[in-house]
């Protein structure tokens, strides 16, 4: 598989250092990714023989751009130029998440995808915004357009709900979707800080963004929601569909007062008979999805496997790239039935 990588953070750097061993097993498959670019804010570097991750890895560790590489970077081109000039079978997309116009990653994977590569990609801002649509141009292109990394990170939870449930039918979804508010709740009840202090505190510790409106008024759990109502059960939704409120006013008072009688607060996203909705709710602390700290926890309710929870780490960039790797597997998996 020949592969380009748009984004070259915490995520695309994880995936490059996956695979720089020369191949990365899923479950027992090889795959062997050849990367032939990889972009970042300030250009790019393309070799179509195939680029040493090592190499560029170095660079940009050293130079803060892929495009500073003496031989193959190109300084300043964008993502778009460089996927209308490079010849290869999957686009990996791991720009930054935005939720205004979904840009610059919705370009991306809709050039991608028009091109027809599959695309792989963990940014929520094209998804949340547009997926119907660009689930209808991979298939009209023959190609596959996969983003398990974007909810939950490394942890399979939009495989769980449209694979591992697969003859149920999925009524409803509750879940814990965004390990940010997950951890100040938890520091509320259990430290008993007040949330500008625990907001302080995941601040220091790196769990929050220095702007976390994003993550405390619900939006980047609803931008999850969106994904698994869509590719779950199959409800054709945008963002604009959910009613979100976030966790700025739940006080301490509530929090203690929710403690006191077995419950906590959280963050709870759920898609229950058609509504799409993120608010802060009392879960008891017996309900296994009620967890602590920046985990995340989602419940389906199958008919007729019943209740169903998975559980696990929601974000960082070794475990995300994982779900990149699922995802090429199943790519390759997928051409592989064809040709066959
Ligand atoms: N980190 C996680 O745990 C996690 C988990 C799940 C999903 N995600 C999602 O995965 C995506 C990547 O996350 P991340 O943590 O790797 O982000 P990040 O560390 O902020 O990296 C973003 C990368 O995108 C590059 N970039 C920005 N604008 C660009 C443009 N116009 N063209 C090309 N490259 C551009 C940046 O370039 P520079 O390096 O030059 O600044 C940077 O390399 C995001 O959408 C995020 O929401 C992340």
């Amino acid at each position: 598989l020949r592969v380009v990588v748009i984004g070259f953070g915490s995520v695309g750097q994880a995936f490059l250092r996956m695979i720089s061993e020369g191949g990365v097993s899923s479950s027992g498959l090889w795959i062997h990714p050849r990367v032939v670019a990889v972009a970042d804010s300030g250009g790019a570097v393309v070799d179509e023989k195939g680029l040493n991750p090592r190499e560029v890895l170095e660079v940009k560790r050293r130079e803060g751009s892929v495009a500073a590489d003496p031989v193959h970077g190109r300084p300043g081109l964008t993502g778009l130029e460089l996927l209308r000039d490079v010849e290869a079978e999957v686009l990996v997309e791991v720009t930054p998440t935005n939720i205004r116009d979904g840009e610059p990653g919705l370009s991306h994977v809709r050039e991608a995808l028009r091109r027809r590569f599959h695309v792989v990609t963990t940014n929520k801002g094209p998804l949340a915004l547009a997926l119907p649509a660009l689930m209808e141009l991979a298939e009209y292109n023959g190609v596959q357009l996969r983003f398990s990394g974007t909810v939950g990170g490394g942890t399979p939870i939009l495989d769980l709900g449209r694979e591992g449930l697969f003859g149920n039918r999925i009524e409803g979804v509750r879940g814990i979707l965004n390990g940010t508010t997950n951890y100040i709740l938890t520091r509320m009840a259990e430290a008993g800080l007040p949330l500008d202090e625990a907001l302080r505190e995941a601040q220091a510790l790196g769990y929050a963004e220095a702007d976390p409106s994003y993550d405390l008024e619900g939006l980047d759990s609803a931008c999850k929601l969106v994904i698994i109502a869509n590719w779950v059960m199959r409800m054709e939704s945008s963002l604009g569909d959910v009613k979100v409120e976030g966790i700025s006013d739940v006080t301490l008072d509530q929090v203690r007062r929710a403690e006191a009688e077995g419950m906590r607060v959280k963050l709870v996203a759920s898609a229950v008979e058609g509504r799409l909705e993120v608010k802060p709710e009392l879960v008891s602390r017996r309900d296994p999805m009620c967890v602590d700290g920046t985990l995340n926890a989602v419940t389906y309710r199958a008919e007729p496997a019943g209740e169903v929870t998975v559980i696990g780490r929601g974000a960082g960039g070794s475990e995300t790239a994982s779900a990149i790797i699922r995802d090429l597997a199943k790519i390759r998996m997928e051409a592989a039935k064809l040709i066959a």
